[in-house]
């Protein structure tokens, strides 16, 4: 493992109220090997465009609605990033579908945090899911981004428990839980260079 001579740069992308994005700034000060450079939602006005923003990270909307297709949303997205020069891009919440050749440009460089234990549950409505499926446990998963939806390396999960009576909503709150854990610990692991697995 060879650590960064410098911090690396990390762009977030959000669609919602942010709050990994907030955990993940939250956690990039002092020693961390790493710096937000700028978090940039698909939905303007998220809830976590004015948390980046109070906590002095620079933010952009780029509004998929506002471009005819894929495509040049993200050539929109690419503008919005490239004067950041991230190293990293971490996506959280993130609810747009990246196209293989987006992907392909950042290759390995791309972060996801999805609320399942992978390979469990890609997609959507992981927690209903788990319910109907009589799943003592459930979590939530860090991958890298791959051109398969949900499907790509593995580098960290978190476990938590499920209880008798849960709702989805009350799983999905003990989930988003541990996702504020598990993905700041991932990052600081990969930031600095080492990106072995983290179990939580
Ligand atoms: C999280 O559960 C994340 O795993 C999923 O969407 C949710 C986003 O929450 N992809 P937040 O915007 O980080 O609060």
């Amino acid at each position: 493992m060879t650590a960064p001579a410098r911090p690396q740069r990390v762009a977030i992308l959000i669609s919602g109220s942010g709050s990994n994005m907030a955990a993940l700034v939250a956690a990039m000060t002092g020693d961390h090997p790493a710096r937000p450079v700028l978090v940039v939602s698909n939905v303007p006005g998220a809830g976590g465009l004015a948390r980046a923003a109070a906590a002095g990270v620079p933010v952009a909307t780029v509004d998929h609605r506002a471009y005819p297709d894929r495509a040049a949303f993200e050539a929109g997205l690419e503008a919005a990033l490239a004067p950041a020069a991230p190293d990293l891009i971490c996506l959280a919440g993130f609810m747009r579908i990246l196209s293989p050749g987006f992907v392909d440009r950042h290759a390995g460089r791309i972060l996801n945090i999805h609320p399942s234990l992978l390979p469990k549950y890609p997609g959507l409505h992981t927690h209903a899911r788990a319910l109907a499926a009589g799943d003592t446990v459930a979590g939530a998963t860090v991958h890298v981004v791959t051109a398969d939806l949900d499907a790509g390396p593995i580098l960290g999960q978190a476990r938590v428990p499920i209880l008798p009576g849960d709702t989805a909503a009350a799983l999905a709150a003990r989930v988003l839980a541990a996702e504020h854990r598990l993905y700041p610990a991932v990052l600081r692991r990969v930031a600095g260079g080492d990106w072995s697995r983290v179990d939580l």
